[in-house]
């Protein structure tokens, strides 16, 4: 009999994660930490984490939720505000606290009202993070333009024109990672972009379109921000994260909601996929062949733009079923991952 296909990587690590606090945290850091080594964590919470304080009580946090023996590493981020001091923040990096910047601007996604209102207002905090080589990270959304309200499939590419490319010029030595790009401008952007700039891709919208969400009903699980888009641009992401191009990498926004959060009257935006994570993008490397090219995307690209070392330990994913859980429990509610009961085709070898 033929041996199942199978890849050993060095192990990757997730450039963009959602872990929340409390029960929340409790039930979904594991599951990241058990696929990765590493994560960007995102500084979304009510309130959010402005300052070094706040993210190293949230790194405690998180280290108290998971085994005793983890190796997991949060890396944490500062949420930026119009009002955010850049000393505050080059102190929380110099001290190995804060290992980006995120801007959201503000009212774009869960937990941005108190995201930038204009960029120009952080113009001396981006000055500063030039200067020490810290990353910006980006939700990449315009949503409001000349006093009107954008269109929603249309706002990253505004934000491209608006506000990404002349923040490349104005700082031509700033890291900049655009986070979970969903167009085929937005991927083309990035290619042709100097090499201080970078993108994440998620699984999820290398896997749907915005058909997903409409499909006999309408989906709230398939809902998230950047909402995903036509099957051209998912095709042009597929392409990206394939390319072998070093500025592509892994970041899945696994965002999690309580199910009755997203099975409501206004249900909110996010997928959950930790759970699933490699299994789910290894299936799109084998889908379009290129499964030579998942260690760059998964576990190399990221740490080399990032100016971290790679990891050392592997792990190997095997062809082969692996059905996705039907819900996973925080606390006395429950999360819905994404595909959840389906049968996927890869699975992490323990
Ligand atoms: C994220 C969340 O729920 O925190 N939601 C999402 O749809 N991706 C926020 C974000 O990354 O935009
Ligand atoms: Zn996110």
């Amino acid at each position: 009999m033929k041996s199942p296909k199978s890849i050993t990587i060095r192990r990757p690590d997730d450039w963009h994660v959602h872990l929340r606090d409390g029960d929340m945290l409790a039930a979904v850091a594991p599951l990241t930490a058990k696929q990765f080594k590493r994560a960007i964590v995102m500084p979304n919470l009510v309130p959010p984490v402005t300052t070094v304080k706040a993210a190293v009580d949230y790194r405690a946090r998180i280290l108290a939720a998971l085994p005793g023996d983890t190796s997991f590493e949060p890396l944490m981020t500062c949420y930026l505000t119009d009002s955010a001091e850049p000393d505050e923040i080059a102190a929380g990096f110099e001290e190995n606290v804060f290992t980006a910047v995120k801007l959201y601007p503000a009212n774009a996604t869960t937990n941005s009202d108190a995201g930038v209102t204009e960029i120009r207002n952080v113009y001396g905090v981006l000055e500063r993070m030039e200067k020490i080589g810290m990353p910006l990270l980006l939700h990449g959304e315009t949503t409001v333009h000349n006093g009107e309200e954008v269109d929603v499939f249309d706002r990253e590419k505004l934000f491209i024109d608006r506000t990404l490319a002349p923040l490349i010029e104005d700082f031509p030595g700033l890291k900049i990672v655009f986070e979970h790009i969903t167009t085929r401008s937005a991927a083309v952007f990035v290619a042709e972009a100097p090499a201080t700039v970078a993108a994440t891709v998620t699984p999820h919208h290398l896997i749907i379109n915005r058909n997903a969400i409409f499909r006999g009903g309408i989906r709230p699980h398939m809902y998230c921000l950047p909402i995903a888009k036509r099957e051209r641009d998912r095709l042009a992401l597929c392409k990206a994260v394939t390319s072998g191009n070093a500025k592509f990498f892994l970041g899945t926004d696994t965002a999690p909601h309580p199910v009755h959060a997203k099975e409501s009257a206004c249900g909110c935006a996010g997928i959950f996929t930790a759970a699933s994570a490699l299994e789910l993008y290894a299936e799109v490397f084998d889908e379009e062949g290129a499964l030579n090219k998942f260690e760059a995307f998964a576990s190399l690209n990221g740490p080399a733009f990032y100016g971290l070392p790679v990891n050392e330990e592997t792990i190997t994913l095997v062809q082969g079923e692996t059905i996705v859980p039907e819900a996973v429990s925080a606390g006395g509610e429950t999360v819905k991952p994404f595909r959840a009961g389906e049968t996927l085709a890869w699975f992490v070898q323990e």
